[in-house]
């Protein structure tokens, strides 16, 4: 049994390559920024203050999280409702990085995600994998790409999707996400000593996968 832990800035690709090495290695996929996004949901919808710490340490437990995964897919519900897709939006993500800041928030997503990874092979992707969720990770796989290359796929994607967009505004929330990430108080964004860095801006997606691939069967191979 074996984990890999994928950190990284929104936009670095994390969740497009991780999908792609759980189905090919046949391991489990966990998306824990899913989980910030069903949180920041969840008060988005019951007009609850991101702000608001008090107010969200007493709602928290009203919040029952539901996860089921499967080979490079994971669907997320909230009270019963399935959220996978309602989270993908810009306000959610946003939503997601502002509670994520709240103490009792990541004690309970992290419990969570280290319950979800027992007993099984995975690959998780977020921004404290490496330094707090899964700090004995056999794999530790640090994503990185300039602000403009950040930019430019998160424009690409919303023109595929027939989406209207503002690249710098983009720009400038992908700036806005980067410094809350990392600045937070409680495991911020940042690379763990044993991680590799990888920037991917002048790599494409195979590109990614197949250098992962090749790190993993590394450190498997010695193992
Ligand atoms: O990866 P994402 O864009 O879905 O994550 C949304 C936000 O959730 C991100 O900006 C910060 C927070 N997050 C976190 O604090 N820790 C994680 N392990 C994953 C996400």
């Amino acid at each position: 049994m074996y984990s890999i832990a994928i950190d990284g800035p929104a936009g670095s690709g994390k969740s497009t390559v991780a999908k792609q090495i759980a189905k090919k290695l046949g391991i489990l996929y966990i998306d824990t920024g899913a989980m910030y996004r069903t949180v920041g949901l969840y008060c988005l919808e019951n007009n609850i203050d991101l702000s608001d710490e008090k107010k969200i340490n007493t709602i928290l437990p009203k919040i029952n999280m539901k996860i089921e995964l499967l080979e490079g897919k994971q669907e997320i519900y909230l009270n019963g409702e399935k959220v996978t897709e309602k989270i993908r939006t810009q306000e959610a993500g946003k939503a997601a990085s502002d509670v994520a800041v709240i103490f009792s928030v990541r004690e309970k997503l992290v419990q969570i995600q280290r319950d979800l990874a027992q007993g099984h092979s995975v690959i998780m992707d977020g921004r404290d994998i490496g330094t707090n969720v899964l700090p004995n990770a056999t794999v530790k796989i640090y994503l990185d790409a300039s602000v403009e290359e950040r930019t430019k796929r998160r424009c690409n994607e919303l023109k595929w999707l027939g989406k209207n967009y503002d690249a710098e505004r983009i720009k400038l929330e992908i700036i806005e996400r980067d410094k809350n990430d990392k600045n937070r108080k409680y495991n911020p964004l940042k690379k763990a000593k044993d991680a590799t860095l990888l920037d991917t801006s002048s790599m494409n997606i195979e590109q990614v996968v197949n250098k992962i691939l090749e790190i993993i069967k590394r450190k498997i191979e010695i193992l």
